[in-house]
C-alpha cells in the first residue's frame, strides 16, 4: 500500500480579492521507504504542496491520504524540515536536538542518549553544549534534521533545507542525509530548485510546471547505492537523467520568469 497518495490536488489563494491558482490536478503516490525529490521553478507550488501534506492548510479540491486516512491537521507522524533552522536560540545544540522527547516527557537520561547518538551520526560531537549562534550554517541545519528524526516520524518533508549553503556543505550534508535515510528507512520528500541535489539523493524526480504548478514529469532515478555523492556527476546514467529533465526544466524557468505578478 502507497504511504501517501495525493490525489488531483488543486489549491487556490484569495489574495486581496484575487484568485492565485497555486496548484492544479496534482497526483502523485509515495510508496513506503522511498526519497521523493521534487524541483519547479520558484512560485510553482512546491511548499504549498508540502504544506498540504503535513496539515498546515486544506487543498481546494482533491484530497491528500496518508496510510489510508485522509490527512486532517498536523500529526507527529509527518516531520517537516524547512530552509530556516528554527532553532532555539536559548538552548544549546543538544538541547534543541531532544526537545520533541522533552515534550513527550521521556527521561532525561533516556532522550540525552538518543540525542547524542543522532549527534554522533551527524559529526557533531563535542559540540553538544554549544549555542545555535556558536555553530555554521551547515551545522545548524544538521541539527535541525536531526530533531526531526529524533521524534520518529514515518515521513519527513523537507522544503530546501541545504537552500542557504555554500555548494561544497551542500554536498556533505546531501551525503550524511543520504546515510541517515539508509539507517532509518524513513520515507522523504525532499524539495529542491537544485536538479544536480534532486537526482543525486532520489529514487524518483518530480518535476513541476511553472505555476499553476502540475506534475510535468517523473524521472526514475535508477543509480545504484550507496551513491557516491562527491562524483555522481561522472556516472552516466546521472548525466542521460540530467539532460532529460534539464529539457523539461528549462521552459518552465523561462516561463516563471515572465509570468512573474500574474495572476492565474
Ligand atoms: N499563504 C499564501 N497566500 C497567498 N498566496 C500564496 C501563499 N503561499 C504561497 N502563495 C502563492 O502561491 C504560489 C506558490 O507559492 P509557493 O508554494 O511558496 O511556491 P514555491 O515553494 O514553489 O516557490 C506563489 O504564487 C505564491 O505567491
Ligand atoms: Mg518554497
Amino acid at each position: 500500500m502507497a504511504l501517501l497518495s495525493i490525489e488531483n490536488v488543486r489549491k487556490e489563494y484569495q489574495v486581496r480579492g484575487k484568485r492565485v491558482l497555486a496548484l492544479d490536478s496534482v497526483d502523485l503516490t509515495i510508496a513506503e521507504g522511498e526519497f521523493v525529490s521534487v524541483v519547479g521553478p520558484s512560485g510553482c507550488g512546491k511548499s504549498t504542496l508540502l504544506n498540504l501534506i503535513v496539515g498546515l492548510m486544506r487543498s481546494s479540491m482533491g484530497r491528500i491520504v496518508f496510510r489510508g486516512a485522509p490527512i486532517d491537521g498536523i500529526t507527529t507522524k509527518i516531520g517537516y524540515v524547512t530552509q530556516k533552522d528554527n532553532l532555539l536560540p536559548w538552548r544549546t545544540l543538544i538541547e534543541n536536538v531532544e526537545i520533541a522527547l522533552e515534550i513527550r516527557a521521556i527521561e532525561k537520561s533516556v532522550r540525552r542518549a538518543q540525542a547524542r547518538d543522532l549527534i554522533d551520526q551527524v559529526g557533531l560531537s563535542g559540540f553538544e553544549d554549544h549555542y545555535p549562534h556558536e555553530l555554521s550554517g551547515g551545522m545548524r541545519q544538521r541539527a535541525n534534521i536531526i530533531r526531526t528524526l529524533i521524534y520518529d516520524p514515518e515521513l519527513i518533508l523537507m522544503d530546501e533545507p541545504f537552500g542557504p549553503l555554500d555548494a561544497q556543505t551542500r554536498i556533505v550534508l546531501q551525503d550524511q542525509l543520504l546515510k541517515l535515510w539508509a539507517a532509518s528507512k524513513k520515507t522523504i520528500v525532499f524539495i529542491t530548485h537544485d536538479l544536480i541535489e534532486a537526482i543525486t539523493l532520489a529514487d524518483r524526480v518530480v518535476l513541476m510546471s511553472a505555476r499553476p504548478g502540475r506534475i510535468k514529469s517523473i524521472e526514475q532515478i535508477a543509480i545504484p547505492r550507496p551513491r557516491d555523492v562527491f562524483k555522481i556527476h561522472e556516472d552516466a546514467q546521472f548525466r542521460s537523467s540530467y539532460e532529460r529533465l534539464w529539457q523539461q526544466l528549462r521552459p518552465e524557468v523561462t516561463l516563471s520568469e515572465s509570468a512573474k505578478g500574474e495572476l492565474i
